[in-house]
């Protein structure tokens, strides 16, 4: 009897340390207070320049309306079906946010992963220690969980092409 409720609580324990030890979603905003310098690459103003920051705006327009009515979707600003791609806020769980917005439309933590842990200058210097706090260095399979054909625009995608696109290299690339 105890040593279940040892067990029990050994559980609990290990079950709750797991669920509060998930990384969150902190928005652009703070990745831009490292990531737009002039000489490094100027990442932040790169990518509200490409479409991927405009993503939710999109579905606030005529073409989504449209879309929307064909898929039987009363409002694709908040509809799972358009928002899962369309904005990295509306498609975690809301446990999960730790200041993004749904008008970031698909942020940086989209493609390099929630970064409440991976953040901090000590870290982010540590090539090992970002990776291991979660960091992720995207590729062509990353895109294509949502550049695919469950995108009612779908047509085709070439990593290539596509990345060239939306390319921030810092300075050594
Ligand atoms: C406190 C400053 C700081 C913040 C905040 C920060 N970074 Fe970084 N980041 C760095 C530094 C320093 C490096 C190491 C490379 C360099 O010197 O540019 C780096 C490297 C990276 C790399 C390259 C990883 C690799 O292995 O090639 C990516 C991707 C990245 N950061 C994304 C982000 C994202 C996304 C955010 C926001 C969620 C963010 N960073 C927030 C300072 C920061
Ligand atoms: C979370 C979903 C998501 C991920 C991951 C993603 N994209 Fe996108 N991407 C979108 C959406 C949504 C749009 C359309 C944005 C709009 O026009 O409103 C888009 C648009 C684009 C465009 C502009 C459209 C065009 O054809 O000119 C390019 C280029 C692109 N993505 C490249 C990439 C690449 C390369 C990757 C991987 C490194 C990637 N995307 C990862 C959702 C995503
Ligand atoms: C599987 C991911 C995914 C889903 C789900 C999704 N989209 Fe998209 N959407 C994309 C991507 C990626 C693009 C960029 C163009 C392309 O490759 O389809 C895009 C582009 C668009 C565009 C711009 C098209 C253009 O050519 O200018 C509109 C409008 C749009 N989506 C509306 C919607 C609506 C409305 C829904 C929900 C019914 C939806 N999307 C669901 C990924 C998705
Ligand atoms: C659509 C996916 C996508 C989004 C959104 C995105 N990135 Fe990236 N990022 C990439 C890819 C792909 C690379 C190149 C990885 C490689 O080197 O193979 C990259 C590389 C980087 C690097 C490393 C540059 C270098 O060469 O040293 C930094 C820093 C970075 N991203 C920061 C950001 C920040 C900050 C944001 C948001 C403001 C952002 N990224 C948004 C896909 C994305």
């Amino acid at each position: 009897m105890k040593k279940e409720l040892v067990l029990t609580a050994c559980m609990f324990f290990l079950l709750s340390s797991a669920l509060f030890s998930q990384n969150k979603y902190i928005g652009a905003a703070k990745c831009k207070m490292c990531h737009n310098a002039e000489a490094k690459g100027k990442q932040y103003t790169k990518w509200t320049e490409s479409q991927h920051s405009k993503a939710f705006k999109t579905l606030q327009g005529e073409a989504a309306k449209k879309i929307a009515k064909e898929k039987g979707v009363a409002n694709p600003t908040t509809d799972a079906k358009c928002v899962k791609c369309h904005s990295t806020a509306l498609a975690i769980n809301a446990s999960l946010n730790g200041g993004i917005t749904k008008e970031e439309g698909v942020s940086c933590e989209s493609c390099h992963g929630p970064g409440s842990a991976y953040k901090s200058p000590t870290i982010m210097k540590n090539l090992a220690e970002r990776k291991k706090n979660g960091l992720i260095v995207p590729d062509e399979a990353l895109c294509k969980t949502c550049h695919n054909s469950t995108s009612p625009t779908f047509k085709s995608f070439d990593f290539k092409t596509q990345s060239a696109k939306v390319a921030h290299p810092g300075p050594k690339k």
